[in-house]
C-alpha cells in the first residue's frame, strides 16, 4: 500500500475543487441566509475539514514508506474511509446540483418564460426551489453514507461460498470429484488482531470437508507482525490431503523503506515462517505431487509475478521443473496478469487460481450481471475464465485493504470441484 506525493497532489486538488465548488453553491443558494450558524457550518464543512483532509494526506504521503508497524496502515485505512464518508456525499450532491441547473435552464429556455427563482419547475410537487434541492440532495448524498457505513460494518466480514465444478478429461480417476477450498488475500494485518473476525471462515471451510486448501496469497499488508496470534484461527483449518499456499505482493516487505537489508530479511523470513505455524505448506517456485492412491496431479506455486508496479519474483520455468510426467497440473499464482503473460499456450497447466483484484472490494454482481472498477484496472479480475483447455479462476479475497469496506464484493471461499470428463464448467 502506498501513496505518493504525486497521488497526494491529486488528492489535495480534487478536494480543492469539489470544495470550491460547494462553496460556490452554498452562496448562491443560501446568499440570503444571513445567520451566523450557516457562516459556522460553511467553514467547518467547507474550509476546516478539507483542510484536515489535506494535511493529513500530506502526512500519510510523506511517512508511509518509513511505517514498520501494522498500526500505521490502520490508520491509513480510517483515512481513506472518512474521506470517502465526507467525500462521496459531497461529490453526488455537486453532481445533482449541476444536473439540476442543466434542466432548469433548458426548460426555461423551452418554455421562453420566466418563472420565479423561489420556484422549481419542476410541477409537481410544487416546493420551493431551496427545498427540493436541499431535500433531493440530501437524499441522494445519503445513499453513499449508507453503503460505506453498511460495508464497514457488515460487508466486509459477510464471508460467503462460491461452487465451481471443472471437468477435465485427463484428471486421474482418484482425483474424480476431488474439493478444493481456494481462499486469497488475507491482509492480516487489516483485521488488527480481531480475530474474532476470521473465525466465521473456519466453519463455512471445514463444513465442506475438502481435499486440499489452497491459499493464492497476500497473507499481510506487509509486516511479519501482523501474523502473531493467528495460528489458533488458521491451525482449524482441515483438508484430507493438505494445505499448500503461496506468497503475494504484499508478502515481501516491499512497501516499507527498511534501514537495513537485515531488517528486511528478518520480517520477510517471519511472513514466510507463519505459513509453516499456520500449517500451510509454502510453495515457492517449486512443485509438488498429490497422491491419492498412487494417482498423482502436480501443483505448482510461484512466487509473486505481476506487471508493474508489482514485483516479479516469479521464476515460472524453475517451478514447474520435474512436472512434465504429471497428466493434471495446477498452478498457483497471485497475480492474474501472469495467466495471459507466461501459462496460457506457452504451458499445459489445467488450472491456474489467483487473486490479488479483491473486486476493487466495490462493485455489482446480481441475477447475471457483474461490474466493478476492478474490470478497469485487470484484464481477469473475477471468477472462472477459460482459454481453449486451460482455465483460471480469480479469487475476490477474504480480507480488505486501503478502504476498511466491501460493497457489494463481498469475501469469498471458492469451492472448487474437479471431476474427469470432456472439458466442462457447471456451477455447484
Ligand atoms: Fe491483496
Amino acid at each position: 500500500m502506498k501513496i505518493t506525493i504525486s497521488g497526494f497532489i491529486f488528492i489535495a486538488v480534487f478536494i480543492a475543487i469539489i470544495d470550491l465548488l460547494g462553496l460556490w453553491v452554498w452562496k448562491r443558494e443560501l446568499k440570503d441566509l444571513k445567520s451566523k450558524k450557516y457562516n459556522w457550518i460553511a467553514f467547518v464543512l467547507l474550509g476546516v475539514i478539507p483542510l484536515i483532509e489535506i494535511l493529513s494526506y500530506l502526512y500519510f504521503s510523506l511517512q508511509i514508506r518509513s511505517a514498520t508497524s501494522p498500526n500505521f496502515y490502520i490508520w491509513f485505512m480510517s483515512a481513506n474511509i472518512t474521506f470517502a464518508i465526507i467525500y462521496f456525499p459531497k461529490i453526488l450532491f455537486l453532481f445533482y446540483y449541476f444536473v439540476f441547473l442543466a434542466v432548469s435552464r433548458i426548460t426555461e429556455t423551452v418554455k421562453n418564460k420566466k418563472y420565479s427563482k423561489e420556484q422549481t419547475t419542476i410541477r409537481y410537487p410544487k416546493i420551493s426551489r431551496n427545498k427540493f434541492l436541499s431535500q433531493v440532495g440530501i437524499i441522494l448524498a445519503t445513499a453513499p453514507i449508507i453503503s460505506l457505513v453498511f460495508g464497514m460494518h457488515k460487508g466486509r466480514f459477510n464471508f460467503f461460498t462460491r461452487h465451481q465444478r471443472l471437468n477435465f478429461p485427463n484428471l486421474p480417476s482418484a482425483f474424480d470429484g476431488f474439493k478444493i477450498i481456494h481462499i486469497s488475500d488475507i491482509h492480516l494485518g487489516s483485521f488488527a488482531s480481531n480475530f474474532h473476525k476470521l473465525e466465521g471462515i473456519v466453519d463455512l471451510i471445514n463444513a465442506e470437508n475438502a481435499d486440499a486448501i489452497f491459499f493464492t496469497g497476500d497473507l499481510v499488508n506487509n509486516f511479519a507482525e501482523e501474523t502473531l496470534g493467528w495460528e489458533k484461527v488458521f491451525t482449524q483449518l482441515k483438508a484430507k490431503y493438505g494445505k499448500f499456499s503461496i506468497l503475494g505482493n504484499h508478502d515481501y516487505g516491499d512497501y516499507t523503506d527498511w534501514d537495513s537489508p537485515e531488517e528486511k530479511a528478518k520480517n520477510f523470513k517471519g511472513i514466510v515462517d507463519a505459513h509453516q505455524k499456520f500449517g500451510f505448506r509454502l510453495l515457492r517456485d517449486q512443485s509438488v505431487a498429490i497422491d491419492i492412491d498412487g494417482q498423482e496431479i502436480a501443483l505448482t506455486g510461484v512466487e509473486n509475478w505481476g506487471h508493474d508496479p508489482f514485483p516479479r519474483y516469479g521464476d515460472l520455468q524453475k517451478a514447474m521443473k520435474g512436472t512434465d510426467k504429471f497428466p493434471f497440473k495446477v498452478l498457483l499464482s497471485h497475480d492474474p496478469d501472469h495467466w495471459d503473460a507466461e501459462v496460457t499456450d506457452k504451458t499445459d497447466f489445467d488450472i491456474m487460481l489467483a487473486g490479488h483484484t479483491h473486486g476493487m472490494q466495490f462493485g455489482i454482481d446480481w441475477k447475471g450481471f457483474k461490474w466493478s472498477p476492478a474490470k478497469y484496472k485487470f484484464k481477469r479480475w473475477d471468477g472462472l475464465y477459460q482459454h481453449k483447455n486451460q482455465f483460471m479462476y480469480v479469487n475476490r479475497g477474504l480480507g480488505f485493504l486501503g478502504m476498511p469496506a466491501r460493497i457489494g464484493m463481498p469475501p469469498e471461499i471458492t469451492i472448487l470441484q474437479l471431476g474427469k470428463g470432456p472439458v466442462s464448467t457447471e456451477p455447484m
